[in-house]
């Protein structure tokens, strides 16, 4: 199967017509037989995702290591003596570990992990992180609008790519429950696509990229102030900008 989470209509030079808008709380908000669709549709769609580094970065993984590199250097201006510590970290929506292995285990004691997709946990556990995996204290296999971290136990928690897959309400609440979970000077960091306007529904892995001002009312009403935001530099033209804010 195609993933498609990262392609971006509207950097097509050819793509002159206007831009076509979602009403995005029936879509998200639609219930068949009980079930929210929205969430249903992405079950569906990382049931037959294969728990790789391919599967996680889609069509996309020549830009793995860029994408790496620049979270390196994005968490390292909040960690360190006065900032946050290197005792603990959370990796939300982690799939089998990319962030984890790449960014996170090499500077963090220990970390825990959270995904909804249970082979992507098994897989990063048995396989994927090698040895570093007796450094993951806890694998948590819930769906994050439903996942209450535990209070003040993370210096760092990051969100890449997931962010996208939570409606308006869920991600505000799910930000408001993290920042319960930090340590002191803890932060979190969400790395996700962000529409060049409005919001945009990917109906295949059903996923909703916003438009950075939409991201920081979200922010903003979960009560937590933004400390920074960068854009992940070197990605493709096609690709819908990526970014980074760091916020406590
Ligand atoms: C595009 S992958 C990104 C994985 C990883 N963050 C990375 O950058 O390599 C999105 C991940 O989010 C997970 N996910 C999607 N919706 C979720 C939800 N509602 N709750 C928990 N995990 C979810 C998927 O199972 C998948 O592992």
């Amino acid at each position: 199967m195609t993933k498609c989470f990262l392609t971006d209509p509207d950097s097509s030079p050819s793509s002159c017509s206007p831009v076509r808008t979602v009403k995005l709380f029936p879509v998200t908000c639609e219930y068949i037989k009980g079930e929210k669709q929205f969430y249903y549709r992405a079950q569906q769609f990382y049931e037959d995702v294969p728990a790789s580094e391919e599967g996680m970065m889609g069509d996309f993984m020549e830009i793995s290591n860029v994408d790496l590199e620049g979270s390196r250097q994005f968490l390292k201006r909040f960690v360190g003596p006065g900032k946050a510590g290197t005792h603990c970290a959370l990796d939300c929506g982690c799939g089998i570990g990319r962030v984890s292995k790449g960014v996170l285990l090499p500077v963090f004691e220990k970390m825990e992990m959270a995904d909804m997709m249970e082979h992507f946990l098994l897989h990063a556990h048995e396989e994927y992180l090698g040895d570093d995996a007796d450094r993951i204290e806890t694998y948590y296999c819930y769906n994050l609008q439903e996942f209450t971290p535990p209070k003040n136990k993370y210096d760092v928690i990051w969100m890449q790519w997931v962010a996208c897959h939570l409606t308006d309400k869920d991600l505000m609440n799910f930000l408001f429950r993290c920042k319960k979970s930090l340590r002191p000077n803890g932060v979190i960091i969400m790395k996700d696509n962000m529409a060049r306007q409005g919001c945009k529904l990917d109906p295949i892995d059903s996923s909703i990229s916003r438009h950075l001002d939409i991201m920081r009312v979200i922010i903003a009403k979960a009560g937590l102030e933004i400390l920074a935001v960068e854009k992940q530099e070197g990605l493709p033209e096609v690709i819908m900008p990526v970014w980074m804010i760091a916020m406590k």
